[in-house]
């Protein structure tokens, strides 16, 4: 949530830090602004684009900060837009996060007479450095002393136009990546926008300040004590990033399924042994040993995966598993323990309630466990240990390629722990037999994304839309409702097929169409006869069956085919028609996907 790229070098900046703040659009897209100690600062209302019309032919410079705006105090207006200005207009700041504090500080600073021009939470900071400027020469040390004062989360950047060539970079809670070229540097909130220049970044902790020139950097702490940490190398390159020729990353990164599949599994399956190697768990293989109970943490998306979870580590691996949203998980009292593992789920490995949570299962003695798409990102540094999904970047802010490898991931899960307790050689054996599979059947459902097309022109009319499916389909029925409504605003209800009787059914009348996921598994019957009470209503229904089920064509109004798998590993393959259905009625309705309204991709914020 919010994109912040920044840079110093002898390159010229304005079109560098235009082009960063692309890549960075999926974080956020109320206002964008950019500012070069050079040339001044422009601001506008909406994406990129809107911010580019206004930038003038002679904004040039060497270095300068632009942000991107997901808004959380103040309307999104130009007036509101990063970065923001002191009162004397030397000092500015991009910031990603919320500073509690700001009221109190505000009322402090405007009785010492500086005067506000934004609604914004973030101006608090330019005008304490301002003031603290007053006290020293040097730009960072009155950065350092505002920080002090200031409550909440931020990663933040900052300049001043006395010291054209410095960044100072500051990380509480929001996401910092300093990248090191040779004789420039950047700033992001992740480093999409760095790789095009340099594969080489310092992630920020908490607590920490970057003071950046274009050929040194140092990071120190609040405390201004030195911290030392050497670069590390990401792996993915530059053209990863980029749309291969799709409309929209969310097609890209749908069609990515079978690719994305193959790397979370590669090198992690003994298909002779039904295992998994999960290298990622081995510094705690001793304290596996002694878990009784998993929770599992995670929203959105991420959560509907957990949910999924539970269903195989319960049944295949026999231990108790408790699925929670991050976003509560802390206010309860969770009752925990060393016998206890808290899995957090999250492509970001950034989302503030998820981390949250791993704060909160640590200092409850639990151990912490990841499946983090996002290498080197916080969830994935504070747990305990965990796995990668190694899903490569997810750009469009509806979570899809990232769902299925999380899925395949808590597959492996269960077949380390399973192998591990109570699961059969057999069983393993079989489950990995078929999980090798699972990428070209999902290769077999992309291919007929035609048909799925005409599906969304055929429902297009639909205001609202029920989904429905059981026991491990059951999730996959709230996840074809959350991306429906995220990209296409279409009001959407996911429900367990059970449950329909108890009240949705009423809602139900011939313009109020039904998806319903029902492969061929041990509760196909009984979804069956859901279907058959939907129909009975008038209920318009689209089935999502196995492929040589014949008699489904003959209840439903339409139908979309997957392949045969075994139940386990069905919601991998239910799940993508339900992914380009919800893309397609976007499409329909001339909506772009990649951004929808009010929502960013990464939420760090609570
Ligand atoms: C997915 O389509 C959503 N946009 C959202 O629910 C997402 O899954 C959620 O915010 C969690 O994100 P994370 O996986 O990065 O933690
Ligand atoms: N709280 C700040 C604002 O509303 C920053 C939000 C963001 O992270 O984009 O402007």
């Amino acid at each position: 949530m919010c994109g912040i790229f920044a840079y110093t070098g002898s390159k010229n900046a304005g079109p560098l830090l235009l082009k960063g703040l692309v890549s960075l659009e999926y974080r956020g897209y109320d206002s964008a602004g950019v500012f070069m100690p050079e040339s001044g600062v422009v601001r506008a209302k909406g994406a990129v684009a809107e911010l580019r019309k206004k930038i003038p032919k002679n904004f040039t410079g060497r270095s300068g900060i632009a942000h991107l705006r997901w808004a959380t105090h103040g309307e999104p207006s130009e007036k509101n837009a990063h970065p923001h200005a002191d009162c004397g207009g030397n000092i500015y700041v991009a910031h990603n996060g919320i500073i509690e504090n700001f009221r109190e500080l505000k009322r402090a600073l405007q009785s010492k007479g500086h005067t506000f021009r934004s609604d914004t939470d973030t101006e608090v900071l330019a005008h304490l450095i301002e003031e603290h400027m007053a006290h020293t020469k040097k730009f960072e040390h009155a950065v350092l002393t505002a920080l002090h004062e200031v409550r909440g989360t931020y990663g933040l950047v900052a300049q001043c136009k006395a010291n054209p060539d410095k960044i100072v970079a500051a990380r509480m809670g929001s996401p910092v990546v300093l990248g090191v070229g040779t004789r420039e540097r950047f700033v992001a909130s992740d480093p999409s926008p760095i790789i095009p220049h340099t594969q080489k970044v310092i992630f920020l902790e908490d607590g920490e300040v970057a003071v950046i020139m274009p050929t040194s950097h140092a990071i120190v702490k609040l405390d201004a004590t030195k911290v030392k940490r050497g670069a590390t190398t990401i792996d993915w390159g530059a053209e990863k990033v980029k749309k291969n020729g799709h409309k929209h990353f969310m097609l890209k990164e749908i069609m990515e399924g079978p690719e994305v599949l193959e790397n979370t599994l590669r090198g992690r399956l003994v298909l002779e042994k039904g295992r998994a190697k999960l290298g990622g768990l081995e510094s705690v293989a001793k304290e596996l040993k002694k878990i009784e109970r998993f929770i599992i943490v995670a929203c959105g998306t991420a959560y509907y995966a957990g949910l999924i979870g539970e269903y195989m580590l319960e049944e295949y691996a026999g231990i108790p598993v408790e699925v929670e949203l991050g976003s509560e998980f802390r206010y309860r009292s969770p009752v925990l323990n060393q016998r206890t593992a808290v899995i957090a789920i999250s492509q970001s490995g950034e989302t503030a309630d998820t981390l949250a949570a791993v704060r909160e299962g640590k200092k409850r003695g639990a151990l912490t466990l990841g499946i983090v798409n996002a290498v080197g990102s916080t969830i994935a540094r504070e747990t305990d240990a965990g796995v990668y999904n190694h899903a490569g970047p997810e750009m469009g802010v509806a979570s899809t390629k990232a769902l299925i490898s999380q899925l395949e991931a808590l597959v492996l899960f269960t077949l380390f722990f399973g192998r591990e307790r109570q699961m059969s050689l057999r069983t393993g054996c079989e489950i990995a037999q078929e999980l090798k599979t699972i990428p070209e059947k999902v290769a077999v459902i992309l291919a007929n994304h035609g048909k799925i097309e005409k599906l969304a022109k055929k429902y297009a009319y639909a205001r609202d839309f029920l989904f429905i499916g059981r026991k491990y389909n059951y999730p996959v029925a709230l996840e074809g409702a959350i991306k429906l409504k995220e990209v296409s605003y279409i009001h959407a209800e996911g429900y367990a097929s059970g449950e329909m009787k108890h009240g949705p059914i009423a809602m139900i009348d011939k313009k109020f169409p039904t998806v319903a996921v029902v492969p061929s598994d041990s509760v196909y019957e009984k979804n069956l006869s859901n279907i058959h009470e939907l129909k009975a209503r008038g209920g318009p229904v689209i089935a999502i069956a196995t492929e040589g089920n014949t008699e489904i064509a003959k209840i439903a109004d339409d139908c979309v085919y997957v392949p045969k798998t075994i139940e386990i590993l069905s919601p991998i393959l239910s799940v993508v028609p339900l992914q380009l259905f919800a893309y397609y009625m976007a499409h329909q309705k001339g909506l772009n996907p990649d951004r929808p309204r009010n929502l960013a991709k990464s939420v760090t914020v609570e």
